[in-house]
């Protein structure tokens, strides 16, 4: 007889990690069993990685700011093969990190492909074929998502997905990129900075489709200035991996595009990972956008709840991770973590960054809500123009007095949503915002001056 679990986590992402971690800290006995790499997607193949890439790009394409500085940097180059070690480190370190929050918590970690054979049961197959049964009194799925590909599209050597990408060892030449969303913008930032000419074909009339169009506008203007190519309302017909590159026809508003690159990256969006013949054995709600949860993650079995990209919804770690924690704050302690779908940042690390938080002035619109849209320009704050971090903005959208949506397009967005995040998040707004001191000169005194 095996040992009775408190709770047995699938996957250790984001969301399955962090919630094997506040039950353990809970006093939980915990065990969690991951088929791949500690860490999921976002540690190996996801933000991890992406943003260890783009921080190489961002110092590159910088330098060229320091000689109106007065600072001359003669005929700077880059080592793609020591940026790849950046990369790699950003990795190991990630996964040890988790491995330790894990073994402080005393979770039981097992190596494996992990399946619920029946409610309170799961089986786990090693490597080597070995399988274990493990029993516990609640189960959490935390299986994560994997890429969608394109119906009719087939992958090749040269015509890859982001994991593909961030296996190769040679920087390519150029890129036709299929996808203006967030993964396409992000690397075509990258790859643009280190120079490498890059082609994006974007299905709808604008990139990062769920942003305003003004501010997909501006990040369109800021990449155009670095070189990429757009091409919005197109539809990819066909991509041929000739050996030695690509050929792509496409067909947009004035016709065919015919395109050549060293290489295409594939990145039309995500989808949960779903083992259906479990589920439906199981009884489990979904459908092709997910695990269907209720607002305490349970499917529809009792004592199986899921958590993170599985459940769809918006892809993101921090939300995945924050739904871990509440999750287990509320089976295991007193429920003191919160997570709320209206409080989860969202940010696009192209550079400059775009982060929200709450609606967008476009969500506003389609809801028909009256809103008092307050805006900012980073050409009107000291440190933005003292540190020459370029244009951007940020637009407060207010419900009465209310903050209920932030959108900043510009250097460090990224860092700005936090405070604004802590505002809609807690139901705050102008009168909060007028009785706090910013430090001068900050860029966060952008937000409310
Ligand atoms: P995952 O991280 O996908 O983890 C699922 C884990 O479960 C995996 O390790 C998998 O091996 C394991 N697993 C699955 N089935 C089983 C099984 N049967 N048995 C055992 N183990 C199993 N999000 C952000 O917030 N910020 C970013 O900057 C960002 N950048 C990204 C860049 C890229 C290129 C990609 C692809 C994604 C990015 N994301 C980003 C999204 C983010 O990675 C995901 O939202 C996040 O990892 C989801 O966490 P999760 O715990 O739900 O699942
Ligand atoms: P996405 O949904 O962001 O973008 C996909 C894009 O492909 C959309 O603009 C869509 O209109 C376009 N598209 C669809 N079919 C097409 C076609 N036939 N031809 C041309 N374009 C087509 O998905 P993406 O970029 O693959 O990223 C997946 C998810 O990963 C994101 O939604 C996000 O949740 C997560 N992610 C988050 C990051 C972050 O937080 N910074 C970074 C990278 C990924």
């Amino acid at each position: 007889m095996s040992e009775l679990y408190d709770l047995i986590v699938i996957g250790s992402g984001p969301g399955g990690h962090e919630a094997a971690v506040k039950a353990g800290e809970l006093g939980a006995r915990v065990a969690i069993v991951e088929k791949g790499e500690l860490g999921g997607t976002c540690t190996n193949v996801g933000c991890i990685p992406t943003k260890a890439l783009l921080a190489c790009s961002k110092k590159y394409a910088e330098l060229g700011k320091l000689k109106r500085m007065g600072i001359s940097v003669e005929n700077p180059s880059f080592d793609f093969a020591a940026i790849k070690r950046h990369q790699a480190q950003a990795i190991r370190i990630g996964r040890l990190g988790v491995q330790q929050l894990l073994g402080e918590a005393h979770v039981d970690l097992i190596s494996g492909e992990g399946h619920i054979t029946a409610p309170g049961k799961v089986e786990v197959t090693a490597a080597d074929g070995t399988k274990t049964l493990l029993e516990g009194k609640n189960i959490l799925i935390a299986w994560g998502s994997v890429v969608s590909l394109l119906p009719g599209f087939e992958l090749s050597e040269r015509v890859i997905t982001s994991d593909g990408f961030l296996t190769l060892t040679q920087l390519p030449e150029s890129m036709v990129i299929i996808g203006g969303g967030v993964i396409g913008v992000e690397f075509a930032t990258f790859l643009s900075e280190l120079g490498r000419q890059v082609t994006v074909v974007e299905f709808l009339p604008q990139i990062l489709p769920y942003d305003d169009a003004e501010t997909a506008g501006f990040v369109r203007s800021e990449m155009e200035k670095c070189g990429v190519v757009f091409h919005t309302a197109t539809k990819v017909q066909s991509i041929t991996d000739t050996g030695s590159g690509v050929t792509a026809v496409a067909v947009g508003p004035d016709g065919e595009v015919n395109l050549e690159a060293a290489y295409s990256l594939m990145c039309v969006g995500r989808k949960p990972l779903l083992f259906e013949e479990e589920l439906a054995v199981l009884g489990i709600a979904y459908d092709k956008r997910g695990v269907k949860v209720d607002e305490k993650q349970m499917t529809s079995v009792p004592g199986i709840y899921a958590i993170g990209d599985v459940t769809g919804g918006v892809l993101l770690a921090h939300r995945a991770s924050k739904q871990g924690k509440a999750f287990a704050s509320r089976l295991f302690g007193d429920g003191f973590v919160r997570f709320t779908e209206e409080s989860v940042p969202s940010v696009v690390y192209t550079h400059p960054n775009v982060a929200r938080v709450g609606i967008t002035e476009k969500q506003a619109a389609e809801q028909g809500l009256t809103v008092e849209i307050v805006r900012f320009d980073f050409g009107a704050n000291a440190l933005a123009r003292i540190e020459l971090m370029g244009s951007g903005f940020v637009k407060l959208l207010f419900s009465d007095t209310m903050l209920i949506g932030a959108t900043v397009v510009g250097a460090q967005a990224s860092e700005l949503i936090a405070l604004l995040g802590f505002i809609v998040s807690n139901h705050l707004g102008k009168k909060e915002l007028d009785s706090f001191i910013l430090a001068h000169p900050t860029l966060s005194e952008i937000v409310w001056k």
